[in-house]
């Protein structure tokens, strides 16, 4: 689906907010609990530390952080807010929803709240989303939350998947602007014919815990890395191409380029690729590592807290993730 905000009235960034957790995994660490190396993990992937969630700490906290930074950046208040989308894969419970949680936690009394489920693609989602309750008028306030705590679903005996993961979240209100910033235009796609290639086989209907999954660890991520590798350089490339033709843009009216942080090999094929110079480009991933539905709206938030972005700039989202989704903005901020 592609769609260009032809409406004057448009979903702009007031506010940017960010967490991550406070606990350092860094390579060094992972040499003693699997059989990998820092060499192997920085040439591989482009990651050298992660930040985690301690024990008693859940993907509602991060997002809660994530959202009060935000709302104090935008100059308001939970009880200013309408809606609340959070995206995430791991949710504190399969229900209620991680936007109930923040909800309460944030004092949004009057705001609708729930979530979406996209893989790392989810933050775009909710992006979407959430911006159409203000083109069409019916909101004034809308705050979007991408979070998760990866860490509570990988493996750290599964040397293939458990180096990749971080947790954190970020949040940006959105509030109705008609002077030209805001959310340019949107793509969202999804091909569950590889369902299969990134998973969390049991928790849900199919398999509920039993002890049986509980011991076969069929609670923990499962993923082909490399089919998943060959499908996310191309529909990077793809789904950035759509967004900018969507609204008119090239790659040259582009400030900075905000994707999906899973691996330095990804985002750099899919950067010569569309051959955007390396500084336009937003890394994080050395410090944080994958972070799910948190990776993008994390990276655009730092970017703007570091300067190297700011009012007025042209911004490219793109993101893939497990479903297999995709989802790519072009935001003016
Ligand atoms: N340390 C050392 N060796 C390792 C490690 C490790 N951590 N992991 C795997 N290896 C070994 C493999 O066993 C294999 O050994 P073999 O040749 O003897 O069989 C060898 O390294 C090569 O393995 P590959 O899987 O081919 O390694 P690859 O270069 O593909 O890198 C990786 C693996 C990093 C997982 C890569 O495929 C990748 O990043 N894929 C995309 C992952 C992704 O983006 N996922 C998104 C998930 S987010 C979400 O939605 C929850």
């Amino acid at each position: 689906m592609i769609e260009f905000r032809k409406s004057p009235l448009r979903a702009a960034i007031a506010g940017l907010g960010w967490s991550v957790g406070s606990r350092v995994l860094t390579n060094a660490d992972l040499e003693k609990m699997v059989d990998t190396s820092d060499q192997w993990i920085t040439e591989r992937t482009g990651i050298k530390e992660r930040r985690l969630v301690r024990d008693d700490e859940a993907t509602s906290d991060l997002a809660t952080e994530a959202a009060l930074k935000a709302l104090e950046d935008a100059g308001l208040q939970g009880r200013d807010v309408d809606v609340i989308v959070v995206a995430t894969v791991t949710p504190d419970m399969l229900f209620p929803c991680t936007a109930n949680i923040v909800q309460k936690n944030i004092g949004a009394k009057k705001a609708a709240a729930f979530d979406v489920l996209a893989g790392c693609s989810g933050f775009i989602y909710a992006l979407d989303i959430g911006s159409r309750f203000l083109t069409s008028g019916s909101s004034e306030v809308v705050l979007v939350i991408g979070a998760d705590t990866l860490s509570k679903i990988t493996n750290y005996k599964d040397r293939s998947t458990c180096i990749l993961f971080g947790d954190g979240a970020g949040s940006c209100v959105l509030v109705p602007s008609s002077d030209g910033r805001g959310v340019l235009a949107t793509v969202l796609g999804s091909d569950g014919s590889g369902a299969d290639y990134l998973k969390l086989p049991a928790g849900g209907s199919r398999l509920p815990a039993t002890e049986y999954t509980v011991h076969n660890d069929l609670h923990y991520i499962q993923m082909d890395g490399q089919k998943v590798f060959e499908f996310a350089v191309k529909i990077l490339v793809d789904a950035s191409i759509s967004a900018l033709d969507a609204c008119g843009l090239t790659a040259d009216d582009i400030s900075m380029v905000i994707p999906h942080q899973a691996n330095l090999r990804i985002v750099e094929a899919a950067r010569r690729r569309l051959n955007i110079p390396p500084e336009k480009v937003m890394v994080n991933l050395d410090r944080y590592g994958n972070m799910s539905s948190a990776s993008v709206i994390v990276a655009l938030a730092e970017a703007r807290d570091s300067g190297r972005i700011g009012p007025g700039d042209a911004v490219l989202l793109v993101a893939f993730g497990a479903g297999l989704t995709w989802a790519s903005a072009t935001v003016r901020l």
